[in-house]
């Protein structure tokens, strides 16, 4: 106790909730090592904390909202412990700035993603009666020398940042406001935390970022010195028991390049998430996405030409502003036409400042968004199983990631394409081998199998 006492945080205990994507995730987990570095203790029990902090999402409005009302629930612990400090950080900390000081009075700390450095000296501030804020952005903030604290993690896989922001400024999109410019992490730093953590053991690194595939790293003279693919090359040559993933792909920077090097690594995953938004070019072009459908079944086309085995994922938003009943059908039909393996499906949600708030009409209603979203769910749903049903039969390599949900006599992992595949266990088999195994039976999600 007595050294922990010397440190600002003298053990005081620190309790994060994570809402959004993969991104916040990480993020948390560079908070968590910024703050125990300082002392603090990291907890799960929320009655125990000293501090709590809340890393937020704006993508959505329905996201701010669930914030909004967990914000309400906080108020019964600071009634029984006054000294508790409240910080909302993320990206509706960036969005909403002071404003959420003015409207949630239990909020002591309001820091955006590139504030978290400061996060000890925030903290201090609001202990001695103040607020502490920073929302400033970033050119080159990357966390690239900050170790991140593994938290809820399977052992078997990881995620590391690789590059942050975004610049592409899709019409619908808060991300460029609430995460900055795209920078991309120095490869070195990069290599350095994808070897730790296969030393550790884990099986499987997962490349993240807002447009992964857009990594380039320069050197002084502002040369790209490592691009994707390069960095892809390097990361899977750390060694051939290390899984590789990555996500999120812009399908403008999937390049022949990338395909070439992924289907000639063994364990470079054959599984691309290429989020398409919509099968219609008008609404491509209006969302400024930067490519048209055609452009889009291209790429679809030259990854199934190098990898037939590749599993194509996506997301899909539903009304998006003056969408016709002609360009969801569009929609629909791309979904067929790509089969995808699975999809995130999510209706347009106005955001405040974005180019679709401050240029274009939000005239689909409400009912027919919900109308139109249902319809892509329920195809997608077909495609899904479709795709599972054509596996049954088929062998696959699976990465066991530990028993599955039912029993403890069944282990269930993932195939390169990201499919979950529950089996009978074997006494030698354990998370983080390879089994081999033959598909025999599939739901919806999951895939079942027996061992090789
Ligand atoms: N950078 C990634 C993901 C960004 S957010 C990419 O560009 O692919 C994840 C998904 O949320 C997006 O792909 C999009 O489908 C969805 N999304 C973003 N803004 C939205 C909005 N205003 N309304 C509904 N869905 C949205
Ligand atoms: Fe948002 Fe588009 Fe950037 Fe993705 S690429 S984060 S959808 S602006
Ligand atoms: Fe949400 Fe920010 Fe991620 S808005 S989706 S947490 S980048």
């Amino acid at each position: 106790m007595k050294i922990l006492k010397a440190t600002p945080g003298g053990g005081q205990k620190l309790y994060i909730e994570t809402y959004g994507c993969q991104m916040n995730v990480g993020d948390t987990e560079i908070i968590v090592s910024i703050m125990q570095k300082e002392g603090y203790l990291y907890t799960t029990n929320i009655d125990e904390a000293d501090i709590i902090l809340v890393n937020t999402c704006s993508i959505r409005d329905n996201a701010e909202q669930r914030i909004w009302g967990r914000l309400k629930e906080f108020q019964r612990y600071k009634r029984a412990k006054r000294s508790l400090i409240v910080g909302i950080v993320g990206c509706m900390a960036e969005r909403l700035k002071e404003q959420l000081l003015e409207r949630e009075p239990i909020v002591d700390i309001v820091a955006g993603p590139d504030s978290y450095r400061d996060m000890p000296k925030l903290v201090a501030a609001a202990q001695v009666g103040g607020k502490g804020i920073n929302v400033a952005l970033s050119q080159d903030e990357t966390y690239g020398d900050i170790r991140p604290v593994r938290l809820d993690s399977n052992g078997v896989s990881a995620f590391v940042s690789i590059m942050r922001g975004c610049i592409n400024m899709c019409a619908y999109c808060v991300v460029p406001y609430t995460r900055g410019i795209e920078r991309s992490r120095d490869p070195q730093t990069i290599l350095r935390e994808v070897k730790e953590v296969f030393d550790a053991g884990y099986r499987e690194v997962t490349l993240l970022g807002q447009n992964v595939n857009s990594y380039r790293w320069k050197n002084e003279q502002g040369e790209v010195v490592v691009d994707f693919p390069k960095l892809m090359e390097m990361v899977a040559e750390v060694s051939p028991l290390l899984r590789v993933r990555f996500a999120t792909s812009h399908p403008k920077d999937l390049s022949d390049r990338l395909i070439e090097v992924m289907a000639g690594h063994n364990n470079i995953c054959k599984a691309i998430h290429l989020p398409a938004q919509s099968g219609s070019t008008r609404m491509l072009q209006l969302m400024n996405r930067k490519y048209t459908r055609e452009w889009y079944l291209g790429r679809i086309a030259a990854i199934r030409a190098a990898m037939p085995d590749c599993a194509i994922t996506t997301d899909l938003i539903a009304g998006f502003c003056t969408e016709t009943l002609d360009d969801h059908a569009d929609t629909m039909s791309l979904m067929r036409e790509v089969g995808y393996e699975s999809a995130f499906m999510f209706k347009f949600s106005l955001r405040p400042n974005t180019y679709a708030a401050r240029h274009l009409t939000d005239d689909v209603s409400e009912e027919e968004k919900t109308r139109r979203l249902t319809e892509i769910i329920n195809l997608q749903n077909e495609l899904s199983i479709a795709s599972n049903r054509r596996d049954v039969g088929k062998v696959f390599e699976v990465l066991i990631e530990g028993y599955s949900k039912r029993s403890n006599e069944q282990l269930c992992g993932r195939t390169s394409q990201n499919k979950m595949v529950v089996f009978d266990a074997a006494p030698d088999l354990k998370a983080g081998d390879y089994a081999t195994v033959r598909i025999t039976d599939c739901s919806s999600a999951t895939l079942f199998g027996t061992l090789v």
